[in-house]
């Protein structure tokens, strides 16, 4: 500002209008400095405010501004000052937003995640079996949760009071009206088994048949190894010319694929009305390895009921058991899947918790 300079010089008495006249061009510079803001709050403060400031060196020349009108001079200065110093202040303010990351703020901070849920691990197991079946051309089908006796018992060869029943300790529900005449549609129960969806499966009349038959059942009974609502998947196979030997190649294949190919399984001889003969299948228990504990008692867990479909059960779904044949299965889900390698669930119960900390880690 060469006009500061020439006043630097001037010693003689200078006129109040042409001291003002300077102090407002001093102020307008300094305000287009900071609207520019190419150096930092701090650094402009020295150069506008500081003691070599254009401003601190014309105040010094109120002495030589004649008496009188030196108060006049004065309170121009200081509102001068004054508005430098606002301007300072909003630019400051500018820069701290600009830079929160030093300040309060950090923007390079990731952001809270919102919570994310997966599927419940019965329906993952769900999805997983169904792939696996769907390699060796077996496909997934719904039939009914809640459905006739006929279908539920009936149709696989166990009539109204026979005491195979028992064993599936089943909820029957009532049936809204009376029954009519249809001998098939009688008496309503929640499906204790996936073994239903056999008749209804051959009802189709498409053949041969290569069935997977997820669904709910139901049963009164509740422990460490049973909840009152548990899945079931049906596998069943009939064609020409079907043996156990297809049977045990389908469970191996099952067992190897899901629970890798060091698992060990065994068929059991066993008696199911509907099928024969029957076997039970245990898979060795990996909560203990086979060493026995709560869940499995004696190192081996039951997991499916299985055997060659009775000629009774064929001929109730219309097919001549002279002509086809074919094996059926029926496995726990939950059970399947408690014993999968590393999950060492040992109360099936816990899978119906509902309890978000347990659930979460799978
Ligand atoms: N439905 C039988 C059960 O729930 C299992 C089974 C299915 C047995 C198919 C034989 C054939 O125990």
């Amino acid at each position: 500002m060469d006009d500061t300079k020439n006043i630097k010089e001037h010693t003689e008495i200078i006129g109040a209008s042409n001291i003002i006249g300077l102090l407002l061009e001093t102020q307008q510079d300094a305000l287009s400095e900071i609207e520019r803001a190419e150096k930092n709050e701090n650094d402009l403060r020295l150069e506008l405010l500081g003691g070599k400031s254009d401003l601190a060196l014309l105040a010094k020349k109120i002495k030589n501004v004649p008496q009188a009108d030196r108060a006049q001079v004065g309170t121009v200065i200081n509102q001068v000052k004054q508005t430098i110093e606002s301007a300072l202040s909003s630019l400051k303010a500018r820069e701290s937003v600009a830079t929160g990351a030093k300040t309060d703020f950090d923007v390079t901070m990731p952001g809270i995640l919102p919570p994310e849920g997966h599927l419940h691990i019965v329906s993952q197991a769900i999805s997983e079996i169904t792939h696996i079946f769907e390699k060796i051309g077996f496909s997934r089908v719904r039939h009914p949760e809640v459905d006739w006796d006929w279908f539920a018992f009936e149709s696989l060869n166990m009539p109204a009071n026979h005491p195979a029943r028992d064993e599936w300790e089943t909820f029957f529900i009532d049936y809204p009206g009376r029954p009519g005449h249809d001998p098939h549609k009688q008496r309503m129960a929640l499906t204790p088994h996936t073994s239903n969806g056999q008749v209804r499966e051959m009802g189709k009349k498409v053949l041969p048949i290569r069935m997977i038959n997820i669904a709910k059942c139901y049963r009164r009974q509740s422990d460490v190894s049973h909840v009152p609502m548990f899945h079931q998947f049906e596998g069943m196979y009939i064609d020409k010319n079907v043996s156990i030997g297809h049977l045990k190649g389908f469970i191996n294949f099952f067992i190897k694929q899901y629970f890798g190919p060091d698992r060990k399984f065994r068929l059991r001889p066993f008696h199911f009305q509907f099928t024969e003969p029957s076997f039970e299948v245990d898979i060795s228990c990996d909560v203990c390895k086979g060493r026995g504990c709560r869940l499995c008692k004696e190192g081996w867990l039951e997991l499916a009921g299985s055997g060659m479909i009775h000629p009774n059960v064929l001929r109730n779904g219309g097919i001549d058991p002279n002509q086809y044949n074919g094996f059926a299965i029926g496995w726990g889900v939950e059970r399947t899947y408690m014993m999968k390698a590393g999950t060492r669930l040992d109360d099936i119960r816990l899978l119906y918790s509902n309890d978000i900390r347990f659930l979460e880690q799978f």
